[in-house]
């Protein structure tokens, strides 16, 4: 338990400064829409809240102590102006204050004054209620977000209380005369509630998973990589960002490069992904040997005209049919190497070092090899966003063929090259227009259109797929 709790803080200090591969910028557009937000929910579900019992005890001089109990207190009314909520850059937190709050109650008393009990209802107004928080944003050692109060002020203007039944009368007499003390205690009582929610808060964070998996191979990790900083004007939150095998807990032996979000006020929200964050689930994927397929005719419709067959390749390779005449093929197709983003202004570009091993299928099953070729080849990709859907383009960039080694003699690559021309694809569904919201859709010429749930990796698989089928 020690030596990896240690282990853990030694492990802390060292990523201390390091870089985020994920930004996340709140603006103060985004922060004045989730106060209304809240504003709005706290309004509608004020008027359903029933509070919970208040009881005490107030001595009344020489005759002791009367126990008092307020119960089934309800608002009936609440005047809720906006409240504010800005960014404090000096605690790096956020100060929240609301002015002029006045609230209406109703609900019922019960008094206990040794074996004399009494009762009835009472209405309850509290008048212009100033309360100020300022809570400051941290970072806690497993990367979470924390929230703490720094300091709460809270101000009651005014209270008019009206007792009716039993012996009302007295206590009246007693709230008239006693009006500051009382406006004191709620005073004493506000900003520890208040605190209560902060805390509250922060037991949610804490709670929150800042690792998730992805699938049931990869995890991302979210974790904070410093202290959230905080402007007068914006929150940046800055993410580690990093896939990780699920069953080692593995990431990328490569760290990540500095990256700047540009800051843009008139947004709500950026969010801002550096290559890290692709090349971290590349390497992922890669060094688990998943970018590996073996393919065969099953693959393509059985509509087409081309076949993963001995014959099919007739005209790229006259050999092949002469030495194997009417054999099924495999490829395995595979990665030789990780396939690496890298990102520029506008701008996706993407890698691949891939080969692929032909084989005849024998009658028997037997697999005989029959060539093996490097296909290198590079893409580029945009995106962007219109009608509210994230869109993208791929180009392929440059595709270089290779013969590696051959069992069937040599043959002119650049022939087989025109059998990428079309990319087939069994698994992805070609449509004419743009489709459903958080989807992607790849434009592989004017009229055709790959379109893919919004997911990096899927992305990612489907470039892999995309030029090999
Ligand atoms: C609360 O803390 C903030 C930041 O330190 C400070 O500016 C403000 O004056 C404090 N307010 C009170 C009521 O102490
Ligand atoms: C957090 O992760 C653990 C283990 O992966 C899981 O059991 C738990 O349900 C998760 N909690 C939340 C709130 O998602
Ligand atoms: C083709 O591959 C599929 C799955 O990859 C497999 O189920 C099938 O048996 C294979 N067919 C041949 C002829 O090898
Ligand atoms: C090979 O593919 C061609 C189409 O290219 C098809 O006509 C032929 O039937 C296939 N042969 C076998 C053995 O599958
Ligand atoms: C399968 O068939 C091939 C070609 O006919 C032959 O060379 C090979 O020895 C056979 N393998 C087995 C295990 O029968
Ligand atoms: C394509 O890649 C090869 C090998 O990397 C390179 O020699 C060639 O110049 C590239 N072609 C283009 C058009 O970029």
């Amino acid at each position: 338990m020690l030596p990896s709790l240690l282990i853990s803080l030694i492990f802390a200090t060292l990523t201390g400064g390091e870089n985020p591969a994920i930004q996340v910028i709140l603006n103060n557009k985004g922060l004045q829409y989730g106060k209304n937000v809240g504003a709005g929910w706290i309004q509608d579900n004020l008027k359903r809240v029933t509070l919970p019992d208040i009881s005490g005890k107030i001595s009344i001089g020489f005759l002791g102590s009367v126990g008092y109990t307020l119960t089934g207190v309800s608002v009936k009314q609440c005047d809720f102006p906006e409240p504010s909520v800005q960014f404090q850059e000096d605690i790096s937190g956020f100060k929240s204050s609301i002015s002029g709050l006045s609230v209406a109650l109703t609900g019922g008393w019960r008094t206990h004054y040794g074996l004399i009990h009494d009762g009835g209802s009472f209405d309850l107004a509290v008048f212009d209620v100033d309360v100020t928080s300022t809570a400051k944003l941290g970072e806690d050692a497993d990367g979470h977000l924390s929230i703490s109060s720094v300091n709460c002020s809270a101000d009651v203007g005014d209270i008019k209380m009206r007792f009716r039944g039993g012996a009302s009368a007295i206590i009246q007499f007693f709230v008239d005369n006693f009006r500051g003390y009382i406006v004191g205690e709620m005073e004493r009582h506000i900003c520890p509630a208040v605190n209560q929610y902060i805390d509250a808060f922060e037991h949610h964070l804490q709670a929150m998973n800042v690792s998730f998996p992805v699938d049931p191979f990869l995890g991302i990790d979210l974790s904070l990589t410093n202290l959230p900083s905080v402007d007068a004007s914006s929150l940046t939150l800055g993410l580690k960002g990093d896939f990780y095998q699920i069953k080692s807990h593995a990431g990328p032996p490569f760290k990540a490069g500095p990256f700047t979000l540009p800051k843009q006020p008139g947004f709500m929200m950026s969010v801002g992904f550096s290559e890290f964050t692709l090349n971290s689930a590349s390497y992922v994927y890669f060094s688990a040997g998943l970018f590996s397929r073996l393919v065969n005719d099953s693959v393509i419709p059985p509509s087409s005209p081309f076949h993963l067959n001995t014959s099919s390749f007739g005209p790229y390779i006259p050999q092949l049919p002469k030495l194997f005449p009417d054999l099924l093929m495999s490829l395995q197709v595979y990665a030789r190497e990780m396939p690496v983003f890298s990102l520029q202004p506008g701008l996706i570009r993407l890698g691949l070092l891939g080969s692929i091993k032909a084989f005849a299928i024998q009658p028997n099953a037997t697999l005989t090899p029959l060539f093996k070729l490097n296909v290198d080849s590079k893409f580029s990709g945009k995106t962007w966003i219109s009608d509210g859907l994230l869109k993208g383009s791929v180009e392929m960039d440059n595709l270089t063929l290779t013969l590696v080694s051959s069992e069937v003699g040599p043959f002119q690559v650049s022939k087989l090259a025109h059998g990428f021309d079309i990319p087939r694809m069994k698994h992805a569904q070609l449509v004419n227009t743009v489709l459903k919201v958080e989807e992607v859709c790849i434009h592989l010429s004017e009229s055709l259109s790959l379109c893919l749930p919004l997911s990096v990796l899927h992305i990612y698989l489907m470039l892999f797929c995309f030029f090999f089928f």
